[in-house]
């Protein structure tokens, strides 16, 4: 076990510390504005073999790299198309993550070897500073061991990783509360890789007309090879639910270990429930809320099901992954 060092309320001699850290190969856990991240030195071998060994990640799931501002990305990368920058300027700082083709400079196992490199400037005041202190590009991948939930808050973030790391900063709840969107762009097009809090809808607003818009998700080409994993799963079992199913799941299921995750079905009574009034209070809420759940000792999530459009289809991504895509039929 290591000694980490917990930081609420950085200040200045706090941010000088912890770019120490970094500067030395050292891990530090920061909160960004969609999951808390597990950071390290973007250049260094030696660090980023670290952040695979404490995640128990597997070597061919690449990293994004996170910097400040846009103005050193071409340090970073080969040709930038003029659209990221024009996507950067609308979104960024934000949960927007560009992949590119990258220069030398980034070691190979930040890329698990691809010829290019995820990109994002993370909009969290306290990750920004981090990264400025730093003064390198601060690779990280979200605070959780290799398949579970990502904390989004810092109770999660300590629990995962307390031991682990050398450092870990309390930036409260995170706002968004899933993985950014990561896309590529191909020419004319733009492919979804990993749907976030930016969506189709919101890209299509910026980008040139003639642009066209695809995902590349769950395909057998895998373009993200995080998404081959199964994710973002709990101890409990998840189930997903057709909203109208849920009073049957209510009645099937009538046990103490069992909660329920609604949107838009009633809660009944005498059921452990958590009910969300809006898809963001969904997205923002359902990893910390299976964090609960697991600390709970509950056993079963049932989760309601939402529409598979703008945010829904991050949530709904999020909950495939989680259950294994199983669902409660009757
Ligand atoms: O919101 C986020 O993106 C958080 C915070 C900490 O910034 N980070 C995060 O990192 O979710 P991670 O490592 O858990 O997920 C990175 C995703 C993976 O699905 C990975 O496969 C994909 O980005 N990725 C990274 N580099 C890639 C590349 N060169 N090509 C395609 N996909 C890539
Ligand atoms: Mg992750």
């Amino acid at each position: 076990m290591k000694k980490t060092i917990l930081i609420t309320n950085p200040r200045d001699d706090d941010f000088k510390l912890l770019g120490e850290i970094v500067k030395k190969d050292g891990l530090v856990v920061f909160p960004t504005e969609t999951v808390y991240g597990l950071g390290g030195n973007a250049l260094s071998e030696n660090s980023i073999k670290k952040i695979f060994q404490v995640k128990g990640r597997p070597s061919d799931n690449p990293l994004i790299v996170h910097i400040d501002s846009s103005d050193i990305l071409e340090d970073l990368v080969i040709n930038p198309p003029k659209e990221a920058y024009l996507l950067f300027k609308h979104f960024a700082p934000g949960p927007l993550t560009i992949i590119f083709n990258k220069k030398p400079i980034i070691p190979d196992i930040v890329t698990a070897g691809l010829d290019t490199v995820a990109i994002r400037i993370p909009s969290h005041p306290v990750a920004l500073r981090f990264i400025k202190e730093c003064g390198l590009p601060i690779a990280a991948p979200s605070a959780n061991i290799s398949g579970r939930p990502s904390p989004t808050n810092f109770e999660m973030a300590v629990s995962e990783m307390n031991g682990l790391v050398d450092a870990i900063i309390d930036g409260g709840q995170s706002n968004v509360g899933l993985e950014s969107t990561v896309i590529k762009i191909i020419d004319e097009e733009v492919k979804i890789l990993r749907p976030g809090e930016i969506t189709e809808e919101d890209l299509k607003k910026v980008l040139p007309k003639n642009f066209k818009i695809s995902y590349n998700i769950n395909t057998h080409k895998i373009e993200s090879p995080g998404m081959k994993y199964t994710h973002y799963k709990p101890k409990a079992k998840v189930l997903l639910c057709d909203k109208d199913k849920i009073k049957e799941a209510i009645r099937f299921f009538n046990d103490e270990k069992v909660a329920f995750l609604l949107f838009e079905a009633v809660p009944e009574k005498d059921v452990i429930f958590v009910k969300y009034n809006s898809l963001k209070d969904y997205a923002r809420n359902l990893y910390s809320d299976f964090y609960m759940m697991d600390k709970k000792g509950i056993k079963l999530i049932i989760a309601e099901k939402v529409e598979e459009k703008e945010l829904g289809k991050a949530i709904m991504n999020r909950l495939k992954k989680a259950s294994g895509g199983e669902e409660f039929t009757s």
